[in-house]
């Protein structure tokens, strides 16, 4: 684990030829979704495009980062469900009938769930935002571990992008969009801030 997470870096130029299908980029997110999230309730959602003309429709939005978005195999728009907590019963539900939860914690849970409904937007939003991170790291590691590279971007116009794929905004927001391909070029060295420096142990 500690390879995969020291030799990720952001790479920006990937193989152009090489494809992932639909089946393995779902397997991937479907393991990346093994990350935690508040309450289960799991905010994430996709857009994806993994061909050449699917990609260019989505480019009109980007705002640059265009090597790596030319050339990755995939390019994964992970989204916010700014609705996530009316998931509730449909996931409480499901562990139930799978056995994983009790009905008095299915019941408990979604109670707290509809609390959710009128949480502070930005405590909320930054707790669904914490889940993506969460998740999106997971996929990260994921990608590396199978041979493969990523890179994270920001950089595009959100409205137009929702509006591209067609997603509602007044549901969905983007968090981010990550590529993911086969590196043609190696990301480069990055520093990182000692632990040390930012950690304080209580004595
Ligand atoms: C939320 C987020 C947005 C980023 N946006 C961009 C971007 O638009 N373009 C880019 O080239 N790199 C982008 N990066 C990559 C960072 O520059 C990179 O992660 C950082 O410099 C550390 O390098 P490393 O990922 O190779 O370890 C982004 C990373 C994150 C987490």
């Amino acid at each position: 684990m500690k390879k995969y997470i020291t030799e990720r870096r952001s790479v920006r130029n990937f193989d152009e030829n090489h494809r992932l299908s639909e089946t393995k980029i779902l397997e991937f997110l479907d393991v990346a979704s093994r990350a935690p999230s508040s309450m289960n309730l799991q905010p994430w959602n996709f857009v994806v495009a993994n061909t050449p003309e699917t990609k260019a429709k989505m480019k009109e939005a980007m705002r640059g980062n265009f090597l790596q978005f030319d050339t990755a195999s995939a390019i994964i728009l992970v989204l916010n469900d700014k609705l996530a907590y009316t998931n509730a019963e449909e996931i409480y539900a499901s562990a139930f009938k799978l056995g994983l939860m009790p009905s008095e914690v299915v019941e408990r849970q979604s109670m707290f769930a509809k609390t959710l409904e009128n949480a502070d937007p930005n405590n909320y939003k930054a707790s669904n935002f914490y889940d993506i991170g969460l998740f999106s790291m997971n996929l990260l590691t994921l990608a590396k571990a199978n041979g493969l590279d990523t890179s994270v971007m920001r950089g595009y116009d959100a409205g137009k992008m929702l509006e591209i794929v067609e997603m509602d905004p007044k549901r969905y927001e983007i968090v981010s969009i990550i590529a993911i391909g086969l590196a043609k070029e190696d990301g480069f060295p990055t520093y990182r801030v000692p632990a040390a420096k930012k950690t304080k142990f209580l004595k």
